[in-house]
């Protein structure tokens, strides 16, 4: 089990590449992103307070502000490297604001109108650790405000996880060589990537006491899920 140092290490290191890998890494990468726009439920003119977990690059930060160009939207990210590509990219806005640090530790602040995340809770270690932050998700919402998540899954059984890992190293394969998906990104998945079930996930939202809890897209080992509070 790699810590959460070495996650932080990875995603410093990979900032420069990362926009073109993760669409190499991530089946339907930004398939899965314009489904999480599609999820949010407000007019497109109304000015929004955003909290992005995990901002990365900025790649849903950029996709919300597209939508909603009025949306206020705070990033959190651990990696210095990442958060500055997004600095960069996102400069010719105004209204964001970034914070670097772990998104357990960092106080949310609170009456957000929508937080969203993008592959970045499933590195969080345990069930708990998952169950926690939906709590703090949630009483960072404002009533009525809306969660939604795109992030990596595992399925419910040993037998639909294999079919799972198949489709994904075969959609790997398209673009990557065997030998460095065996060296390279299956282990870094088994070190540092803790995926739970979707169908806990959906549980952990109701449970935490979201409404409208749904699953909004799904493809291989990839989801989009959330729900209103
Ligand atoms: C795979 S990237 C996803 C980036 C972006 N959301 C996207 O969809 O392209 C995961 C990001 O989550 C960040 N991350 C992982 N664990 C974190 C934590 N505990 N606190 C803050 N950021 C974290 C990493 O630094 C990395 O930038």
């Amino acid at each position: 089990m790699k810590t959460l140092k070495n996650v932080k290490d990875h995603f410093e290191e990979e900032a420069k590449e990362y926009d073109e890998l993760i669409l190499k890494l991530i089946p339907k990468y930004n398939e899965m992103i314009e489904s999480l726009i599609n999820s949010i439920p407000f007019e497109d003119s109304k000015t929004i307070e955003v909290l992005d977990l995990g901002c990365g690059t900025g790649n849903i930060t950029s996709a919300v502000k597209k939508r909603y160009s009025h949306a206020k939207i705070t990033c959190i990210d651990l990696a210095e490297q990442m958060i500055n590509i997004t600095k960069f990219k996102l400069s010719k806005y105004n209204d964001i604001k970034y914070l670097l640090g772990d998104l357990r530790e960092i106080p949310f602040g609170a009456d957000y109108d929508l937080i969203i995340s993008s592959l970045a809770l499933h590195h969080l270690q345990t069930d708990q650790e998952k169950i926690s932050i939906y709590h703090k998700i949630y009483d960072s919402l404002k009533e009525g405000g809306a969660f939604y998540n795109a992030d990596n899954i595992l399925a419910s059984s040993e037998y639909l996880e294999n079919v799972n890992m198949k489709q994904w190293k075969d959609f790997m394969r398209k673009t990557i060589s065997n030998k460095e998906i065996e060296e390279k990104w299956l282990p870094t998945y088994y070190e540092e990537d803790y995926p739970a079930p979707l169908i806990k996930h959906v549980d952990w939202l109701r449970e935490v006491g979201f409404k409208n809890v749904d699953v909004t897209w799904k493809y291989i080992n990839g989801a989009v899920f959330g729900g209103i509070k």
